[in-house]
Order: C-alpha cells, then structure tokens, then sequence
C-alpha cells in the first residue's frame, strides 16, 4: 500500500539538517563577514540560512523554485558577491544552470559552497564543480551531508555563461500531430524534451471546446497548452509551476497564455474557472515518490472545474490515484493506459 501523505514536512527537515552544516561550515570558514560585504543565498529551502546571516552581512537571496508563501525568480539580480551559498538542485542541469549564473555574479576569488546530502548526490556534484571552477574541495562532512567549496578562479575553465539567455534552446517535440518546436532550459522536468506520458495525455485528450478555458498544472516548459493551442487556437490557456525557468520556457512557448510562479492553488486567481484542467503532475520530490501536489491537485480541481468541465491527467500505473479521484468526483474513466501509464478523466466534482 503506497502512503499517500504529504512528505513536504520531511524535506523541510532535510533542508534544515543540510543548512546547519552549511551554517556551520561557514562559521569555520568566514569567521568576519562584515556588514556591507554582499551574498548571495540561492535556493535556501526553509530559509535557515537567510535567517542566520541576517544583520551579519548584506543579502541577496535567488530562489529558482516557488514554495507556499514564497516567490521565485528565474535568475539572480547583478552583483559581484562575496559569497555565495547553493542548496544542491535536484538535477545535473539545474546544477550546472546554477553555478554558471552565481560563479558570473561573484568577485574574483570569492567562494562558493554547495551543500546537500549525500543521497541526494552532492558526492557527484564536486566533479560538475570542479568541471565549471576549475578545483573543488570538501570543507565539511556531518549528519550524512557534504559542503563544497569552489573559488570563482581567475581564469575559469570556461567563460561562466551568466544570463539565462545563454542557455536558451529550441527543441522539436516529437507529438502524434505533428512535431513543435519548444523553447527549453535546463533543469526542465524530461531534460526539456517530450515525456512518454505527456505525449500519451495528449494523444487520448479530445480538443477543448472553442474559447474554453484550460489549466496546463505543473506546466514546465508549456507543452500541454501550446499543443492544445495550436489544435484549438482560440483557447484560454494558463500554465501554473513552482519553477520560475519553467514558466519562462511557458511564456516563449505558450505566448497568449497567463502564467503563474507557485508552488499551490493560491498562485492563481482565486476567482479563475475551467473548461479542462490538463496536467501530467510531478509524483516525486527529489529522488523520493511524493505525491502531495498530485494529491492537493486532485482534491482541489473539483471547485475550480466550470460546469461540465473536466479533470484530465497522465500518472504512472503504480500511483494509486484512484481511490483519490473517485472519492472527489461522480464521472472517473481511465480512458488510455499502457505498460507504463494512465490516463484519467474526472468530472462532475462531488460538492465541497
Ligand atoms: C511531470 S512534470 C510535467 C511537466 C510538463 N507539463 C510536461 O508534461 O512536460 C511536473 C511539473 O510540475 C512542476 N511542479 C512540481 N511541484 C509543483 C508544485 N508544487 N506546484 C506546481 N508545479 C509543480 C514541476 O516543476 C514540473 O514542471
């Protein structure tokens, strides 16, 4: 039986674990920081490590990724830091996006240090960094963690390429009607390519009604809505993510769409309603299985639905999601499924 509980509190913990050995290392590592001297703290998870150098230096924060209550952008502000500190990101790409954005915005000489634990494969993150500043070295080990520590060099082994801009690519997306052209970055969920799922959802979901409003959930780069768009162009199309680069991606691919940073129902407008809420909802966090957001997705579609509209997502056959959707909505069909993959359409909310 698969717990369908909300393991958020846990990675709130394991970020809190990750900060107080960066925090600690820090201690040992820059005993004076003055006041005026700038920093910069990128993807701080529970916010520990803002709350600890608060009043010792002058902060600026990045964060990639949107959670309740907090904003994201897509990239850092300028600056030519003193220090910087990086909560290991979740991919290989996101890893290497990031350390060319922050190593482009430190002084000569200032420090870097990445920090994560070691299953979540901060380890394998030191030959990246060492790829991008030329050396790495492990300043503190505890509590199953790892702090790194690199040094924007001189002479880079590399230029840093420091505007998102720079990492900006086209890619075809390989659908059943036809191949499009999508704008992506790294760290997009599927490398930014085209999900075995996603192309599933696409190929079962009847086009909207013209003029419908659609919600493209957990959007990356904007490949539900603008496949949609193209077969039905005159649909209302908005694209929700937790991920900032993501909805940059959306906004190139999905141009006449309204789209929204956050991490819950709350980033949209409370007042919106639709047609078809499309989504092919992420079910891990980090390397783990998570599926709170599936769960709150599934749980909170029903009073966002129009009348007569329709939930419509893609889920990997081991989730247990039906119990969920049927305990929400009158009208459940899984309407194409293969080794892999689900998909189901619900309708007809039960009433709150
Ligand atoms: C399985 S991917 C699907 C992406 C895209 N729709 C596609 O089909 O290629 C799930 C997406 O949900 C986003 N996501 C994860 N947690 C989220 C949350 N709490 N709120 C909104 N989006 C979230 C991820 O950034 C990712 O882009």
């Amino acid at each position: 039986m698969f717990d369908f509980a909300d393991n958020s509190a846990r990675f709130i913990e394991r970020d809190r674990t990750a900060a107080s050995v960066l925090l600690g290392a820090l201690d040992a590592l820059q005993p004076a920081l003055k006041p005026d001297d700038p920093v910069l703290v990128v993807d701080d998870g529970a916010g520990e490590v803002v709350a600890a150098l608060q009043g010792r230096c002058t902060l600026t924060t990045w964060r990639r990724f949107a959670s309740v209550g907090q904003t994201a952008t897509p990239f850092p502000g300028p600056g030519a830091h003193a220090l910087a500190t990086l909560r290991l990101p979740r991919s290989r790409e996101a890893l290497e996006l990031a350390l060319h954005l922050i190593g482009a915005r430190l002084a000569e000489g200032a420090p870097v240090l990445v920090y994560g634990h070691n299953d979540e494969g901060i380890k394998g993150a030191a030959r990246r960094i060492e790829e991008i500043f030329g050396s790495v070295e492990v300043v503190d080990t505890r509590k199953h963690c790892r702090v790194l520590l690199a040094r924007r060099p001189t002479s880079p082994p590399a230029p840093f390429r420091g505007q998102l801009s720079d990492w900006r690519r086209v890619k075809p997306f390989a659908l059943e009607d036809g191949p499009i052209d999508m704008v992506v970055y790294p760290g997009i969920f599927a490398h930014g390519g085209l999900d075995e799922g996603t192309a599933m959802l696409l190929a079962a979901l009847p086009d909207p009604p013209a003029g419908a409003h659609v919600l493209d959930f957990g959007c990356g780069s904007g490949i539900i809505g603008a496949a949609l768009l193209r077969r039905v162009p005159d649909l209302r199309v908005q694209c929700l993510d937790f991920d900032q680069v993501a909805v940059q991606a959306a906004r190139e691919n999905v141009p006449t769409g309204l789209h929204r940073c956050g991490a819950s129902w709350s980033a949209l407008p409370a007042y919106s309603r639709y047609d078809r809420i499309v989504s092919n909802p992420p079910i891990h966090l980090g390397r783990d299985n998570d599926y709170g957001v599936l769960k709150r997705l599934v749980e909170g579609a029903g009073i966002r639905l129009l009348d007569g509209g329709e939930l419509w997502i893609v889920v990997q056959r081991q989730v247990p999601v039906q119990k969920v959707l049927q305990d929400e909505y009158a009208e459940l069909s899984c309407e194409a499924e293969s080794t892999r993959f689900r998909v189901w359409r619900a309708a007809a909310p039960f009433a709150p």
